[in-house]
């Protein structure tokens, strides 16, 4: 376990440490009052900037199958008396208890899907998205290139954006965005992709 930035406890990297949460807010096109879900929100620095630096109004979903990252989402919320802000452990493969169905109106999920490819759970991954996800909702991932480089997971564990566009598309859900340029510089170029899908 490592300890990120803010102090609260996650199963994994934050990518505080080298992704701008800016950059890829800025890519969702939020209004404010949006129903907004950080899915795999490990320290939740990605949902505390969207409600701190960006006064969102909607309901933001922090969730994570990791206990200790949810019991700190939970301290942070009681400290700061952040009434829109629901904290959900889960393992998202196995369904979000208590999130309705088409609910949200935008799932975003920052270095995470690639473990669902791990854990061979692709499947169940992208049919809970679907359930929560409005009609016109958006599903938005960024993950590593699928580059057999040092930094992030092994190479068999990433997915190219035309895998998960295959993927998607066996559950009625097109690719309505693609951005090849995002995430950090390392020496082959920008390290992530940020791709959106949405109910066809
Ligand atoms: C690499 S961390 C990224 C955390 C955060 N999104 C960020 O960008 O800093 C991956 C997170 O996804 C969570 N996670 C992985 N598989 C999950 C699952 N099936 N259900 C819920 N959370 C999961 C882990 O517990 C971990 O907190």
């Amino acid at each position: 376990m490592m300890m990120p930035e803010n102090g609260h406890r996650a199963h994994g990297f934050s990518s505080a440490l080298f992704l701008d949460s800016d950059e890829i807010l800025a890519e969702l096109d939020l209004k404010g009052d949006e129903t907004f879900m950080d899915a795999g929100c490990g320290d939740g620095h990605i949902a505390i900037k969207l409600l701190e630096d960006y006064n969102h109004k909607g309901t933001v979903y922090a969730v994570d199958a990791y206990d200790a990252s949810i019991e700190d989402m939970e301290t942070y919320k009681q400290e700061n008396n952040v009434e829109n802000l629901i904290n959900i452990e889960a393992d998202i493969t196995e369904g979000i208890f208590g999130v309705e169905d088409e609910s949200i109106d935008l799932v975003l999920l920052v270095n995470v899907f690639h473990g669902f490819k791990a854990s061979r759970k692709l499947d169940e991954a992208v049919l809970e998205f679907k359930r929560i996800i409005k009609k016109d909702g958006k599903i938005a991932i960024m993950d590593y290139k699928a580059w057999d480089v040092p930094k992030g997971p092994p190479t068999k564990m990433r997915s190219s954006p035309s895998d998960l566009e295959e993927l998607f598309d066996k559950y009625g859900l097109k690719m309505t965005y693609l951005n090849e340029e995002i995430g950090e510089d390392i020496p082959q170029g920008k390290s992530h992709y940020l791709i959106m899908f949405q109910k066809k």
